[in-house]
């Protein structure tokens, strides 16, 4: 059985008015236990839609979200519940710390689930552990930490309530390159840790390709895709028409690849092209010149 599932889920916002707008279409996804699902598609595609579905926050009009299962919406009064299993990080998540205290900060979510206050603590050195966050600065106040810094207590305030399922909306948004490796490798090796289900919402395929295991591609509130993040990119043509742009570095293997040139066609970094072009240069396989 999928941990979740959404069965033909339909969104609009502004129903029965002028402004209506149908923001997911009859959208059908199953996300099993454990999984790393990457979900990538235009401005506009539907996928802050389509997570906030996931953990209650959005009702669908018409179809199912379910959680093991279950209709999460079978009993309303239960999508607490359904919040602290599905945990959800927003886009630009600093904007919503507010205590006094980094470490208060990330306390809140485990003091709203009732927590005794010795879980709190080891639960917040965790997580604050978990994102490279140094011990000394759960004491400042969040205004005195940069801006990455801010992003990272933001999540870890998600990941010290240990949800089931961890969504992450565009959580390297505005970043620069450095803060965003970062924040993905922290989050895959969280995630590997933990085996906890993530989503992870980026309009960045680079972003997506290296840390998904699967890859959802929303295109306007369609579910156009969900493909193993190997396979995804034999897809180039469809992806473009999406308005999604390929690595890179992929295509450049993949031109290599069309001339017959042995190289994988599943490489998304300049790291990992490195890797696998330089025997090949060395050993005269490629030409330069
Ligand atoms: N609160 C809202 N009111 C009206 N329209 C909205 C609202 N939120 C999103 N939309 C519209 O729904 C569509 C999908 O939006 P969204 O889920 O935010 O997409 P994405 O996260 O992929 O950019 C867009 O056309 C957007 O303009
Ligand atoms: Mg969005």
């Amino acid at each position: 059985m999928a941990l979740i599932e959404t069965r033909n889920c339909t969104v609009r916002y502004s129903s029965g008015t002028p402004f209506e707008k149908e923001a997911l279409s009859d959208v059908s996804v199953c996300i099993e236990e454990g999984e790393f699902v990457g979900v990538i598609g235009h401005t506009g595609s539907g996928k802050s839609s389509f997570v906030q579905l996931l953990n209650g926050l959005l009702k669908p009009d018409s179809g199912t979200v379910l959680l093991d299962g279950r209709d999460i919406w079978e009993q309303p009064k239960d999508i607490r519940r359904v919040r602290f299993e599905v945990g959800m990080v927003f886009q630009y998540p600093e904007y919503q710390l507010f205590e006094e205290t980094v470490y208060k900060d990330i306390a809140f979510g485990p003091q709203n689930m009732g927590l005794s206050d010795e879980e709190i603590r080891e639960r917040v050195h965790t997580a604050a552990k978990w994102v490279g966050l140094k011990p000394e600065l759960l004491a400042k106040s969040p205004f005195e930490l940069s801006g990455g810094e801010k992003r990272r207590a933001a999540i870890a305030g998600v990941m010290a309530m240990r949800p089931r399922v961890l969504i992450l909306d565009e959580p390297t948004a505005g970043l620069d390159p450095r803060g965003r490796d970062m924040i993905l490798n922290r989050i895959r090796a969280y995630q590997q840790e933990f085996h906890t289900t993530v989503l992870l919402v980026s309009h960045s395929m680079e972003d997506i390709a290296r840390v998904a295991d699967r890859v959802l591609v929303l295109n306007r509130g369609s579910a156009a895709m969900l493909e193993p993040t190997e396979t995804l990119f034999s897809h180039v043509t469809q992806l473009e028409s999406m308005g999604l742009s390929v690595p890179a570095v992929t295509r450049i293997l993949l031109k290599l690849r069309e001339r017959g040139v042995a190289v994988p066609d599943h490489v998304y970094t300049v790291e990992d092209a490195a890797r696998v072009l330089l025997p090949l240069l060395k050993g005269g396989d490629i030409h330069v010149g």
